[in-house]
C-alpha cells in the first residue's frame, strides 16, 4: 500500500468472534435483553450514568455498544457524546417508538450510532445487531489502522499497478547515484516520490534539500544555489551557504526546474561536470557530493525546443526518469486515497463521518482531477467541515454538477440517477423505507431491491444483503 512497506495488514472483521465484550448503558436496565445478550455469547459490561459509560468504553476488548438514551439529561451529553465517537466501539441505540427522542438525542444516534432499535425484538435479533455494529466498527477501524502512517505526511498510498510500478521504479532508481528527473502533473506527488527515492538510498541520513524553482526570484537563484561570500555584493554581510552545498551528503531536490533562469541553468550544468562550486564572489573551489532529482509539470522537451531550456542540461539530469501517473489512471486508487484522507482529517469534522456515499465514489470515479491528488486531498477536507450526514456525498466534494466521463453508457448514466434520488430521497425520509419509496414513487419492495443492488445501506450502518429479508421487521430509523 505505501511505498516503503509490503506487509500485509491483519484484517480484524475477519475474525469476528475474537471481541464479543458490549458496553450497554441506560438509566434502568431491562434484565431479559441483558440476559438475551449474555446467552448469544457476549460478555455484557453495564453502565448506569454517562461518567460510568465513560469508564466503561476506556475498558480495552470493548467492540460493541447499546444505548438507551431515556432519562439521560443535556448534561450527560457531551459524555455520552465522547464515549459514542470512540471508533473502535460499534454503537446501537435503543428508543421507544412511542417517544419522541429530543433533537440532541436524534443527532447524538444519527451521528454516531450504526443501528436504531425499537423493543420488543424478534429473538436473536440484538445480538445480530450488535455483531453488525461491531463489524463495521472494525471496518472503520481497519480504514484507520491500515499499514498507512497517518502521522507521516511523506506516506505514499497507493496500490493500483501505475503506483506498484512506480514504488518498484523508486526501489530501483534509489539504489544509484544517477540524476533523476521526475515528470507528471501537478499534485501527483512528484516532491513525495523525490523524498520516497531519497530514503531508500543509502543517502537517507544525509539531508533532503529541496527547492522550487518557480518560487524564487531569477535575480537570487545563483546565490540560492551556491551561496555567496561576505561582500560579494551589496547586502551580503554574512556568508551564506548555498542549498547545493547544505545538501552534502544528502540529496538536492530541484522542484520546477523548467523555469530555472538561463544563467543558473549554465551555473548547475558546471556543478554537474565537476562536482565542484564556488560561492558568489569567493574563488575557492568546494567539491560537493550530492544526487539531483529535479522535476517539472511543463514538457520540458518542448522548453529545449523553444530554447528556454539547455539540452545538454537535461541530458544530465534526466539520466533515469520516473513519469508520475495522473490520479484519473489510478482507478481504485481514488477510492483508497479518498478513505485515507477521510481518516486523516475526520477530526476536522465536527460529528463522526463514516465514509463516502455510493454516489460521491462514483463522482470521484467519474472526475478527470486536473489537480490530482492535491485536489482529491482539498475536495475531501472540505466536504469533512461542509457535511451534515454520517457519509460524504458529491454535493459536500462538490462534484455534484461534475460531468459524466465521455464513455459512460445511458445504463451507467441511468444507475447514477437512480442511486441519487434513492440517497437523497432516504436523507430526506431518514432512512424510513415505507416513506422513501412513497416519495419515489415505487414500491417499498422495488426500493428494497434496488437499495440492494446498489449495495446501498437499510440505516446508516446495515447493508442490505441476502439476510435482510425480513422487510417488516427493518431496523431503520
Ligand atoms: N500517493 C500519495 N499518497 C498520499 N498523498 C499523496 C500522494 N501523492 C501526493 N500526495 C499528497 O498530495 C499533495 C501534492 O503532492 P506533491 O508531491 O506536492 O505533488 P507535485 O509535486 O507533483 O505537485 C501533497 O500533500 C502530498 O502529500
Ligand atoms: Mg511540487
Amino acid at each position: 500500500m505505501t511505498a516503503g512497506s509490503t506487509q500485509s495488514t491483519p484484517q480484524p472483521w475477519l475474525q469476528p468472534d475474537t471481541q464479543r465484550r458490549v458496553i450497554c448503558v441506560a438509566r434502568a436496565h431491562n434484565n431479559a435483553l441483558l440476559a438475551e445478550i449474555r446467552s448469544a455469547g457476549w460478555e455484557v459490561v453495564v453502565a448506569k450514568t454517562a461518567a460510568g459509560a465513560e469508564a466503561a468504553t476506556k475498558k480495552s476488548g470493548v467492540a460493541a455498544g447499546l444505548i438507551d438514551f431515556d432519562g439521560f439529561t443535556p448534561r450527560d451529553f457531551p459524555t455520552l457524546k465522547a464515549c459514542l465517537s470512540q471508533t473502535a466501539i460499534g454503537w446501537v441505540a435503543i428508543a421507544a417508538e412511542s417517544q419522541s427522542a429530543s433533537k440532541a438525542v436524534r443527532e447524538l444516534i444519527r451521528n454516531y450510532c450504526f443501528d436504531y432499535i425499537t423493543l420488543p425484538l424478534p429473538p436473536g435479533w440484538i445480538s445480530h445487531t450488535l455483531g453488525h455494529a461491531r463489524g463495521m466498527a472494525a471496518l472503520d477501524y481497519v480504514d484507520t489502522a491500515a499499514d498507512i502512517p497517518l502521522t507521516d505526511d511523506s506516506a505514499m498510498v497507493g496500490s493500483c499497478e501505475a503506483m506498484q510500478q512506480l514504488f518498484s521504479t523508486i526501489r530501483k532508481v534509489a539504489n544509484t547515484n544517477a540524476s533523476v528527473f521526475i515528470s507528471g502533473q501537478s499534485g501527483t506527488g512528484k516532491e513525495l516520490t523525490a523524498l520516497a527515492i531519497h530514503r531508500c538510498s543509502p543517502r537517507r541520513k544525509a539531508p533532503f534539500v529541496a527547492i522550487n524553482c518557480g518560487a524564487i526570484p531569477h535575480h537570487l537563484m545563483q546565490s540560492e544555489l551556491f551561496g555567496y561570500e561576505r561582500g560579494a555584493f551589496t547586502g551580503a554581510d554574512a556568508r551564506r551557504i548555498g542549498r547545493i552545498e547544505s545538501a552534502n551528503g544528502g540529496t538536492l531536490f530541484l522542484d520546477e526546474i523548467g523555469d530555472m533562469p538561463p544563467e543558473a541553468q549554465a551555473g548547475l550544468l558546471r556543478f554537474l561536470q565537476e562536482g565542484k562550486i564556488e560561492r558568489l564572489g569567493g574563488n575557492e573551489s568546494i567539491p560537493v557530493d550530492i544526487r539531483i532529482i529535479s522535476a517539472t509539470h511543463v514538457d520540458l522537451e518542448a522548453a529545449i525546443c523553444a530554447g528556454r531550456f539547455r539540452a545538454d542540461l537535461f541530458h544530465r539530469l534526466c539520466v533515469l526518469r520516473v513519469d508520475e501517473p495522473p490520479l484519473s489512471a489510478r482507478g481504485k486508487d481514488i477510492e483508497v486515497l479518498a478513505h485515507y484522507v477521510l481518516q486523516k482529517y475526520k477530526t476536522d469534522s465536527t460529528h463522526k463521518i463514516h465514509g463516502f456515499t455510493p454516489s460521491a465514489i462514483d463522482a470521484m470515479h467519474n472526475y478527470h482531477w486536473p489537480g490530482n491528488v492535491r485536489e482529491l486531498i482539498n475536495r475531501v477536507r472540505h466536504a469533512l467541515v461542509m457535511a451534515e450526514g454520517r457519509l460524504l456525498t458529491p454535493r459536500d466534494l462538490d462534484l455534484e454538477s461534475q460531468r459524466v466521463g465521455e464513455t459512460a453508457t445511458l445504463d451507467r448514466i441511468r444507475e447514477q440517477a437512480e442511486r441519487r434520488a434513492i440517497e437523497t430521497a432516504l436523507l430526506r425520509h431518514d432512512y424510513r423505507l415505507g416513506e422513501t419509496a412513497t416519495a419515489l414513487g415505487i414500491s417499498r419492495v422495488t426500493l428494497y431491491r434496488m437499495m440492494k443492488t446498489y449495495g446501498m445501506r437499510v440505516a446508516t450502518g446495515a447493508t442490505v444483503d441476502d439476510t435482510d429479508t425480513e422487510l417488516d421487521g427493518e431496523t431503520s430509523i
